[in-house]
């Protein structure tokens, strides 16, 4: 329609580029995706990036207004679509796709629901995109991401869940507010289950070095147990109260997911609790995906950290495994 406006360069047409655009997918344009799909394109991820939903009206809606806001930030090309159409270029998918957490509803009981889901989305997205990280957001993660490593025959560096990246950083904002500290200059872990048996790493929490709860730290909790519960409750138990408020967690995983994607496509090793396939570490000898501080990089989980453990940690992170794993024993996969 536009013939005319512009002449194609002679030379332009033999032209190969070696130049690789970065292209993304997100399955599930419900309120994970779409907080997950509106920081990605405001942090200039992807080149290209496609949202993939069942409903499709809504995400033909949801991409109308996105694309609308493209003016006033980096360009991505965004489009509504599925992972046939971005196929073997496609550097990460993430998947939020699945029925949300209800008001009441342990992350747990939404298992049989989602994994229905997944038989067709995982199959798609092994098809189509072979050599694609696969991020799993979609909850219960750490099993939705075990069945995405199973369906998708993946290596498992390249199959891994947002896990309790989310957790960690609650940790961390709710740390950093009592000590008045940049919340980015506390380090902390929640590590095992993203759920109710997840794992605070109290004996590792530092500031500077300092551990939190050695009283180390000038004003810190110290060695008091109940603050210390505490502040560990109101991580565990985040998501139901922000749930019970409204509705649905969106933008913190949003934010959470970014960073993951930004450390993939950077290859920039960075730590995140991710969670992964662990052999055999921590005393684990359960066949299950969890979250335990790794390496993440363009390939996918690099490497899984194997700190010492408090006696205690271990042992709940085995509890956490087990509980996982007596889960994943229910499936037919
Ligand atoms: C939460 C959801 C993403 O913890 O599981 O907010």
């Amino acid at each position: 329609m536009f013939e005319g406006l512009f002449n194609l360069h002679p030379d332009a047409e033999n032209f190969h580029s070696k130049i690789k655009l970065r292209k993304g997918v997100i399955i599930g344009a419900g309120q994970v995706g779409m907080a997950c799909a509106y920081s990605i394109l405001i942090q200039d991820c992807f080149d290209e990036l496609i949202l993939q939903d069942i409903a499709t009206e809504k995400v033909e809606g949801e991409v109308m207004d996105l694309l609308h806001g493209v003016p006033f930030i980096s360009p991505t090309r965004i489009k509504a679509g599925t992972v046939a159409d971005v196929g073997q270029d496609a550097d990460v998918v993430i998947v939020t796709a699945g029925s949300n957490q209800k008001e009441g509803e342990t992350r747990l009981d939404l298992l049989h629901r989602n994994v229905k889901i997944f038989r067709g989305l995982i199959g798609d997205v092994a098809k189509h995109c072979p050599n694609a990280i696969l991020l799993i957001v979609a909850n219960p993660v750490d099993i939705m991401t075990y069945v995405s490593l199973k369906l998708s025959g993946f290596p498992s560096s390249r199959v891994f869940g947002s896990g309790t990246v989310l957790d960690t950083a609650r940790f961390r904002a709710l740390l950093a507010n009592r000590l008045d500290i940049d919340p980015r200059s506390v380090h902390a872990y929640i590590i095992g289950e993203h759920g109710d048996s997840e794992v605070p790493v109290w004996s590792k929490a530092n500031v500077a070095g300092m551990k939190i709860c050695d009283g180390d730290w000038e004003g810190s909790p110290s060695c008091d147990l109940a603050e210390l519960n505490e502040i560990f409750e109101q991580v565990k138990n985040a998501a139901y109260e922000i749930i019970k408020r409204k509705g649905y967690t969106s933008y913190a995983i949003g934010l959470a997911v970014t960073e993951i994607v930004k450390a993939i496509l950077g290859n920039q090793n960075r730590i995140f609790t991710v969670s992964t396939r662990v052999d055999k570490m921590y005393g684990l000898s359960e066949d299950i995906c969890i979250s335990l501080p790794s390496i993440v990089n363009q390939k996918g989980v690099m490497k899984v950290m194997n700190f010492t453990l408090a006696e205690n940690e271990e042992k709940l992170l085995k509890k956490s495994a087990h509980t996982l794993r007596e889960y994943i024993d229910k499936l037919d996969l």
